[in-house]
């Protein structure tokens, strides 16, 4: 890191513990911070991001040795994964501790807690030595920003201080999950998926929340997220009566055939998928990595260029296309 980087980081660093927020790159997406033991400092994020008041925030750590400080109590279960996964894409959620602002648990008795690998992330952290609470860098309802550039957009005036870390590597939220002795709970699919939970848990019981129990244990979830602006309709290749259709002839009746974005896996073209008539952006995907990387991007991007319906392929629900999949599934309002 540049000496000049190193100085930015220092002065995030004091503004966070003299209470300010501050947007940071983690390897998922980026994230407004605040001090978690400053019930003033926390009020600054919900203010903000204009974020219901029973959304509870996840709070960033450098070290495993702050478990203590932030949960009441650490699990077996939590130290295994956090050994297995972290820093990385990982939260899991414990019981809280006393001392924590009470709006990082949005009334719930408990917390979620990540330790993000970021370089810019764990230097502030640990200069800061203070937990952070931090959401998703952007307005509540927006998708999650995964440049420096899609925060200040979203954000604006409201928050002072930037940091820019490049592009997000991973680009989709956190792995969220919920331990108990014995057992672990997925909240939200991330970059680590359930299979690699439960081999880092050989003796508990790995379940993926059903709906029903997602919206009783993480009411984040039941708020409306990730979405852009244009309306969103999904398209999986694996219910299409031959690969190489388009999906753009497979609209509804009454879809506005204004100006489209559209999403689709490599070895189509955009003379394939959309007739000469109709104005659309396509993007092509690789892998689930790279759709994962750049779904968020891509949101913003069609907004910017007017589009009112998105057409988005579904990946293949392996690995972190599982989490793409979630992404897009809210995005469409299912
Ligand atoms: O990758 C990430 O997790 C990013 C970066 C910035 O770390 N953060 C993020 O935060 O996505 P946010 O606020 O957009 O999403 C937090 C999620 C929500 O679904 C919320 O309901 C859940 O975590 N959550 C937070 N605290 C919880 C708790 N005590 N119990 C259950 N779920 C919780
Ligand atoms: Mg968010």
């Amino acid at each position: 890191m540049k000496d000049a980087q190193l100085r930015e980081i220092e002065i995030a660093a004091r503004a966070l513990t003299r209470g300010r927020l501050v947007v940071f790159p983690t390897e998922t997406v980026y994230g407004l911070g605040a001090n978690a033991l400053s019930p003033a400092a926390v009020e600054k994020i919900y203010q903000a991001k204009g974020r219901p008041a029973d959304n509870p925030l996840i709070v960033h750590i450098a070290h495993p040795d702050q478990l203590k400080d932030v949960a009441r109590v650490v699990f077996e279960e939590a130290y295994a994964l956090f050994a297995s996964f972290s820093p990385g894409p990982l939260t899991v959620v414990l019981p809280a501790a006393p001392n924590l602002a009470p709006q990082v648990s949005a009334g719930l008795a408990t917390v979620a807690v990540r330790i993000p690998s970021h370089p810019v992330a764990h230097r502030l952290l640990s200069v800061a030595g203070i937990p952070v609470a931090a959401p998703s860098a952007n307005r509540s309802g927006e998708p999650s920003p995964t440049t420096v550039e899609m925060s200040r957009q979203s954000l604006g005036e409201r928050v002072s201080i930037f940091l820019d870390g490049g592009p997000c590597q991973i680009g989709v939220e956190s792995t969220v999950v919920l331990v108990e002795p014995g057992r672990a709970l997925l909240l939200r699919p991330g970059a680590i998926t359930a299979d690699q939970i439960q081999a880092a848990l050989p003796n508990a019981v790995v379940t993926a929340a059903e709906t029903e129990q997602r919206l009783k244990s993480s009411p984040g979830t039941r708020h409306r997220h990730y979405r852009p602006a244009a309306r969103v309709i999904l398209f999986d290749p694996s219910q299409a009566d031959e690969a190489a259709e388009s999906p753009v002839f497979r609209l509804p009746e009454g879809v506005s055939r204004e100006r489209f974005g559209v999403i689709r896996s490599v070895g189509f073209n955009q003379a394939q998928l959309v007739p000469s008539t109709i104005e659309a952006e396509c993007r092509f995907f690789r892998s689930s990595e790279e759709y994962a990387r750049e779904l968020y991007r891509w949101f913003v991007e069609f907004d910017a260029y007017g589009c009112t319906t998105i057409v988005a392929e579904l990946p293949r629900p392996l690995g972190i296309g599982v989490a793409v999949r979630d992404r897009l599934f809210r995005a469409a309002g299912d």
